[in-house]
């Protein structure tokens, strides 16, 4: 049976956390289902302010407004844990990081980029004060160590768990193209690595710190194998695409239904780092140069070279999320072909707890 996940004083029965997926994948309809099933429901903040009407005058407005809405409206339709993800490289990601603790959510997810500042407002209200736990993603020992002696050395605190993702995964990626063509990095050793790494924190602060491993995980028998090398919880986005409670468009969910393993395709993307989508005319299109520099009203991206990049990742990832795939991609993992049904959350989660439970009476002989 699938043990409780503990970060410091939060309990999750279900040590499932669903990937936070932008733009507009996981907002409230999917975290909040997720949460009442026992595991942590994450919503996406790239991007989310494209959601509100007259976005494009004021994206970093509209953006603090919709992921409030979304945090409130996920509270309304669960006592379970909340949680948001956040890209290290989003410009407002120092406003938004802020506006996630003071909504009081469970835990924050920050990815593409290495968290090592805080906003002020979080390091003067102090970390014995903030309900909110730390979560920065990583793809490997090394980059969780920088991470864990900085916190220790800056702020006299380390994060709260660590998420490691290997090169399965959906959406952007940590890792060289070369490496992700080469197919040589396994996500059991990047998880075994890091808890080694971590576990010097764990003595010198006597606490528990979860080591959560993502990317590629589609069966409660992968989450059994993971959970062998160290993993205390998965983080899982791919699977939970295809869900009723998804909040994308139905159009979405059927692209990962259609694919086949010859669809899943790696892209540059303009935040500077590889994506792993599923390919279409459009794709075919940015490959082939016949895509237009954009015109950038917001500068959403750190690290978007506006003026040079072939499309605005954040629109064409709207686009998707809608369903309007002539000037969209979908984001996904390896696996998004072996999706062959829309099922509802629970459905999955049932599903992949039935999975463990065998692969652990067949597997610990
Ligand atoms: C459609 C999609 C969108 C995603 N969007 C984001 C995102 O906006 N920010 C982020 O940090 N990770 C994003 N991810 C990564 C997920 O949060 C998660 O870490 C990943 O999906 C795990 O790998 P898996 O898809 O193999 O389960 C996305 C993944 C998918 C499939």
């Amino acid at each position: 049976m699938l043990k409780p996940l503990k970060i410091g004083d939060l309990v999750i029965d279900t040590p499932i956390i669903q990937g936070g997926m932008g733009v507009a994948i996981s907002l409230s309809g999917l975290a909040s289902a997720v949460a009442n099933e026992g595991g942590i429901g994450v919503i996406s903040a790239a991007g989310i302010g494209m959601t509100e009407p007259g976005f494009s005058k004021n994206l970093k407005e509209a953006n603090k407004k919709a992921l409030a809405r979304y945090i409130q409206q996920a509270r309304k339709s669960t006592n379970g844990a909340i949680g948001v993800n956040l890209m290290v490289a989003l410009s407002d990601y120092d406003d938004l990081l802020a506006l996630s603790v003071e909504q009081n959510v469970d835990i924050v997810f920050m990815g593409a980029g290495l968290p090592l500042k805080l906003p002020e407002s979080i390091l003067q209200k102090g970390f014995d004060n903030i309900h909110t736990k730390f979560a920065p993603k990583v793809s490997g020992a090394k980059a969780a160590n920088l991470i864990f002696q900085y916190w220790d050395t800056k702020f006299n605190h380390i994060p709260d768990a660590i998420v490691v993702e290997g090169p399965k995964a959906g959406g952007h990626l940590g890792f060289k193209h070369s490496e992700l063509e080469e197919g040589k990095i396994e996500l059991s050793q990047l998880v075994s690595e890091t808890v080694a790494v971590i576990h010097q924190y764990e003595i010198k602060d006597n606490k528990t710190m979860p080591v959560i491993a993502a990317g590629g995980i589609f069966t409660g028998e992968d989450i059994f194998k993971i959970m062998q090398a160290g993993a205390s919880a998965v983080k899982m986005g791919t699977r939970f695409v295809a869900t009723h409670e998804c909040d994308a468009d139905i159009a979405f969910k059927q692209r990962y239904v259609d694919s086949c393993e010859s669809d899943i395709a790696l892209i540059t993307s303009p935040v500077g780092l590889p994506g792993r989508v599923i390919t279409s005319p459009f794709v075919d299109k940015i490959n082939n140069g016949e895509t237009r520099p954009v015109k950038c009203p917001w500068k959403c991206l750190k690290t978007c070279n506006f003026k040079a990049v072939p499309y605005c990742i954040s629109e064409v990832l709207h686009n998707a999320a809608q369903g309007k795939f002539d000037a969209g991609f979908a984001f996904a993992g390896t696996n998004a072909y072996r999706v062959n049904k829309i099922v509802s959350v629970a459905e999955l989660i049932n599903e992949l707890k039935l999975e463990y439970a065998t692969a652990e009476t067949q597997l610990s002989q």
